[in-house]
């Protein structure tokens, strides 16, 4: 079985797609997957040509072969629906699951990025319609509908399952999201589910909110009331807005950087000192990303945001440059151990505890000086302990849900005597 598409990307400044290449899938008689890929001669000709990402598919005649991933590169991954754009899909194909290649097709043209996927040879012009913010009450509902699984809601003769397009994302995540516009620009809208133990989408504002407290460069967000229902917008940072439609900026997460994959057993590669090291070496201003990765390190730290997978890091290129992107998907957990609690990457030499020394065991390669990185710990520290419940009122979270996540701020285990 073979299959292939053109892929297509918006360059640096510009409008409309141009054709980068060609991506091929192909499964061998053991149902082995082989993804491969070639940038076409035209492309390579260009003068503007840029790569898909900043570590794998550099620009080269070459053809690239890759059997990890399911055979997706790092950068087409990056750019396909995840958990929650997929279940989407499926309902509306009314099928348990697709290839690969049918979820970068049946994708709509909202992805994170630049990327575009089709099956001619000369691009489609991008998107230009979206969902209006004034349609979130609809999309709640909608959303509702898919959370509780209602297929009889939604069986092949209802009206609703055209309607379940107006959800149909590319943007990735397991969370219930949709893609709205309004006067500013794009936006992802992230909506509460019913069985979230606190709202969610004041909390991760707040969250955000708190960050930009601590020094860090956060994706803009506010929320929306909706019914009596809330949404979190949050302004994607990849489109910039012009009079004549949305440039994009290439965007890869810290999975393809760190040539990851989401498995269980890649674990082993998933780490901020890696990732610092990869990001030193891509980025055009590593003096400014490295601190600021030290930063969201410490940060996630103090406030038990333990779902800081790789795909909650990523670095966009507006122009030709890669930087780290601004941060994004920021929530607090309350695991019961007071302890010890793990961040998803590992942050120093006692691999993932999420406890002072460690984040600073490795403070070189983020290129801080031991009384820098340890300065700057400290204040975020305090600035946790000190602001999170005001700042958390101050944009709206019940004093209920206040004290349901309480246990999530500057955890005791984070000091606690190592022996
Ligand atoms: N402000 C933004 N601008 C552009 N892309 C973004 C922005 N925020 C998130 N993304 C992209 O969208 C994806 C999904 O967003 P997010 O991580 O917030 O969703 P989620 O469903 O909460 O994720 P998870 O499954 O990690 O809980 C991210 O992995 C990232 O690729
Ligand atoms: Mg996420």
């Amino acid at each position: 079985m073979s299959n292939e598409c053109y892929v297509y990307i918006m360059l640096p400044g510009k409008l409309n797609f141009v054709t980068a290449g060609k991506f091929q899938l192909s499964t061998d008689r053991n149902a082995v997957p082989t993804g491969r890929f070639v940038y076409g001669k035209s492309y390579l000709e260009r003068k503007d040509a840029v790569p898909l990402d900043p570590v794998e598919l550099t620009l080269q005649k070459e053809t690239f072969r890759t059997a990890a991933l399911k055979g997706v590169f790092g950068a087409l991954r990056d750019a396909s629906p995840d958990y929650w754009g997929r279940r989407v899909i499926e309902k509306h194909a009314g099928k348990p699951q697709l290839s690969e290649l049918d979820y970068l097709l049946e994708s709509p043209d909202d992805r994170a990025g630049a990327l575009g996927f089709g099956l001619n040879n000369t691009p489609p012009a991008p998107r230009k319609e979206f969902n209006k913010t004034i349609a979130l009450p609809q999309l709640q509902t909608l959303v509702d509908t898919i959370v509780n699984d209602e297929d009889a809601a939604i069986g092949a003769a209802n009206p609703q399952i055209q309607d379940l397009l107006l959800l149909g994302t590319s943007m990735g995540g397991a969370r219930p999201k949709a893609v709205v516009e309004d006067d500013g620009g794009l936006w992802i809208a992230k909506f509460n589910r019913t069985d979230d133990a606190w709202n969610s989408a004041r909390v991760e504002h707040a969250m955000l909110v708190l960050a930009r407290k601590c020094g860090i460069e956060t994706a803009e967000s506010r929320v929306e009331r909706v019914a009596d229902r809330d949404v979190l917008l949050v302004k994607r940072f990849d489109r910039e807005k012009t009079r004549d439609g949305y440039q994009r900026a290439r965007m890869v997460s810290a999975l393809t950087l760190l040539r990851a994959q989401d498995t269980y057993g890649d674990r082993d590669k998933w780490s901020y000192v890696a990732l610092v090291e990869e990001m030193r070496r891509i980025s055009a201003q590593p003096a400014k990303d490295a601190p600021e990765l030290f930063r969201r390190m410490c940060f996630n730290a103090l406030i038990s945001n333990t779902d800081d997978h790789p795909r909650n890091h990523a670095v966009i290129a507006r122009s030709k440059d890669w930087r780290l992107s601004p941060t994004y998907d920021l929530t607090p957990t309350t695991p019961v151990s007071i302890e010890r609690r793990d961040l998803a990457l590992i942050a120093g030499n006692r691999g993932r505890y999420a406890h002072a020394e460690n984040l600073l065991s490795e403070s070189a390669r983020f290129l801080l000086n031991p009384e820098a990185a340890r300065s700057i710990m400290d204040e975020m520290e305090k600035q946790v302990r000190a602001t999170w419940r005001d700042i958390a009122r101050s944009q709206g979270v019940s004093a209920q849900d206040c004290d349901r996540i309480s246990d999530a701020f500057a955890y005791p285990g984070f000091r606690f005597p190592i022996p």
